[in-house]
């Protein structure tokens, strides 16, 4: 019977953009659900937005929109960039969507009927940045760990959830499901939280500090805690409790998290499923942290890397090829342009690139583009244990992928693409096609077909990782891309490819990086390399402060951004600065209109009107040029649109 895979990621808050830490996530899921569908399963696959709590309403009042406005704003953001990065989810969950809201309260309801969630005054330490209380113990010198503020002491009458009834029945199921948290490093340290008494959750938030929530369905007064509501996506996006989803899938969920989030996940998560009676998830994938410079990613250090910018420089399957490559699955790992830049040239460039190119380059110089026949005398012994090396390339790669350790499929992947590379330089075709005898030649149309029937696999193997890499071979290696070339099946047979084939003309998969040329910065990197050669203009003539004054500079709003047919480097910009405008920049080739649009920008705004493209600019963005590319100038924090400057 078909396998069911259902695979989720966890619900991205909407007070930040998306960047590199939740492009890792998603695209890992996308890479276990394509994995699984090589195995022919059927796969569900989750991803979404966490909207509610006071986080989001401090963001949206900093960005002077309503909470509604905002959330859909950033929403839209997280949502249209998956695609741009191949990722094919299933379903796209908001918690504001009136369907999953009302299993937050039918559950709710569940519990509290069955005496879980009970009332009760606590004096505790509140941080408000996490908006929830913390314990003596989980503070660092007094601080909130994540914040680095002190928490503040706050009374409260408030709905709390029993959850120190389930601490020993949950320590009985990890110990007894020992890859329910996987890597085995998290689920010690779950396992180690539990060893202490665990306290009960606090689940409500009175309406009188939060509104910005899904109200309890048994007291109007409060509003659920954001992680109650949140965690419950992962079931209302099936159509718990009656949908055919949810009993189709449910029973194979697998969540992937950072280490971030791993208490909600792996202890408050399974006792609420316990206590509404739901059956208990399978695994919890935890990852580690992808750092900048062997720092936190943060806006106020201004290191955060957005995906989009990586994928428009680098080509977004060597983009994803990193993230999967450079992190072992389960430890944190340091992002660096140059190594990114590394793994593209020696990786993709050298290794699987050159391999491509050196024996198709073959098949066209020795057969015309045709397939070779092979020959079952003499083939086995020309194979020099190629087809060993292949099955035992696809039977790692499956059973690393299965176990979430990516890292290591892809590294048996590559070794079989060298181990190709070493058999080239052995049997030398080249020396053969010279000899020019009958059995010469007969031993070339086995080595090439051999060498053809090795990328084949190599194509199959990295589509979960490289899906249009995947199909770019395939078409090039002459077989259908729209088959199903993949199946793990398939791979797991030698001697598929059929001779007589005709192949297209060759291309090159990954051109190498010149380094010099292209490396710029994306993020606040360190490790770029000098700039200083650049020549800037001179400093113009001195002007008085009343020319200066002439200069209206003013501060507005993106609100709308749009490609301009035909200008490659222009944006046409619809700007809020008291007064709508239309400003046309040429910041085409750093930005695209979704990075840009939000921004608040600063404009020439008494500069003469002019026609670009045939599309009236009225306003001149500020912008800094040097040769890694434009930055636009945005301030340190939000203003009213329309502020001059002084
Ligand atoms: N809304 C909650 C999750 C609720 S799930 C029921 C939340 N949101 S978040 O926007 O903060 O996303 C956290 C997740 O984003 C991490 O668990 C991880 O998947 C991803 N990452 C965010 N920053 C990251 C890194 N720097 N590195 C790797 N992944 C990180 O928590």
């Amino acid at each position: 019977m078909a396998e069911t895979f259902y695979i989720t990621t966890p619900i991205y808050y909407v007070n930040a953009r998306p960047h590199l830490g939740h492009a890792y996530t998603t695209i890992i899921a996308d890479v276990a659900c394509r994995f699984h569908t090589m195995k022919g399963a059927e796969t569900f696959f989750l991803t979404g937005t966490d909207e509610h709590g006071d986080k989001i309403i401090r963001a949206a009042k900093e960005e002077n929109l309503t909470p509604r406005a905002y959330v859909d704003q950033i929403s839209g953001l997280f949502r249209n960039l998956w695609p741009e990065l191949n990722i094919g989810y299933d379903h796209f969950i908001r918690t504001t969507d009136p369907s999953h809201m009302a299993v937050v309260e039918q559950t709710l309801q569940k519990i509290y009927d069955s005496g879980d969630i009970y009332f009760s005054e606590y004096e505790g330490l509140y941080c408000f940045g996490c908006e929830r209380f913390y314990t003596e113990r989980e503070l660092v010198d007094g601080k909130c760990p994540d914040h680095e503020t002190e928490p503040e002491v706050i009374k409260e009458s408030n709905y709390f959830f029993r959850m120190s009834r389930y601490q020993d029945w949950l320590t009985d199921h990890i110990n007894k499901n020992p890859d329910f948290i996987r890597p085995e490093r998290y689920k010690k340290e779950v396992l180690a939280f539990l060893r202490e008494p665990l306290e009960d959750l606090c689940i409500s938030r009175p309406k009188t500090r939060i509104q910005w929530g899904i109200t309890l369905p048994f007291d109007n007064d409060y509003v659920t805690y954001v992680w109650f509501d949140a965690l419950l996506n992962y079931v209302s996006a099936l159509g718990y409790p009656d949908g055919d989803l949810f009993k189709k899938f449910w029973p194979h969920v697998q969540h992937i998290v950072a280490k971030d989030i791993l208490k909600p996940h792996g202890i408050y998560w399974p006792i609420m499923l316990k206590a509404a009676g739901i059956p208990i998830y399978q695994h919890l994938n935890v990852h580690g942290y992808w750092n900048v410079d062997e720092s936190k990613m943060s806006k106020t250090i201004g290191n955060v890397v957005e995906p989009l910018q990586l994928k428009n420089v680098y080509g977004l399957d060597a983009f994803r090829f990193f993230l999967i490559r450079d992190m072992s699955f389960g430890l944190d790992s340091n992002f660096s342009e140059t190594a990114l830049v590394q793994r593209i040239n020696s990786d993709l460039a050298n290794d699987l690139g050159n391999l491509f190119s050196r024996v198709l380059a073959m098949a066209h110089k020795y057969f015309k583009g045709v397939v070779p026949k092979t020959d079952p005398d003499i083939e086995e012994e020309l194979r020099f244990g190629l087809k060993s090396d292949a099955l035992k390339a696809v039977a790692e790669f499956e059973s690393f992928m299965e176990t979430f350790a990516f890292h290591k499929a892809v590294a048996a992947v590559w070794e079989f693409i060298n181990q190709m590379n070493k058999y080239i330089d052995v049997v030398a075709p080249w020396e053969l096609a010279k000899k020019k005898t009958k059995a010469s030649r007969k031993q070339l149309e086995v080595v090439i077909y051999n060498l053809l029937e090795g990328l084949r696999i190599v194509s199959g193997l990295v589509y979960p990782i490289m899906p249009d890499t995947a199909f770019t071979m395939q078409k090039h290696l002459g077989m259908d891309p729209e088959a199903p070339f993949y199946h793990l099946d398939t791979l797991k047979t030698w001697k598929v490819t059929e001779s007589g084939r005709t192949l297209p003309k060759s291309t090159a998969l990954f051109p190498r990086i010149d380094t010099k040329k292209t490396e710029r910065q994306i993020s606040g990197s360190k490790e770029q390399p000098a700039k200083s050669e650049q020549k800037f203009p001179p400093i113009k003539p001195e002007i008085d402060i009343d020319a200066f004054s002439q200069i209206d500079l003013r501060v507005a709003t993106v609100v709308h951004a749009e490609a301009i047919p035909r200008a490659k480097k222009l944006l046409k910009l619809e700007v809020d600065m008291g007064e709508k405008r239309s400003v046309v920049a040429g910041i085409a080739e750093f930005y695209t209109p979704e990075e840009i649009k939000g921004k608040q920008v600063i404009i020439v705004a008494n500069l003469k009107p002019v026609k670009l493209m045939g599309v009236l600019s009225n306003g001149m963005l500020i912008a800094a040029v040097d040769d890694s590319g434009s930055a636009v100038a945005t301030l340190d924090k939000n203003v009213k649109p329309g502020t001059p400057l002084s």
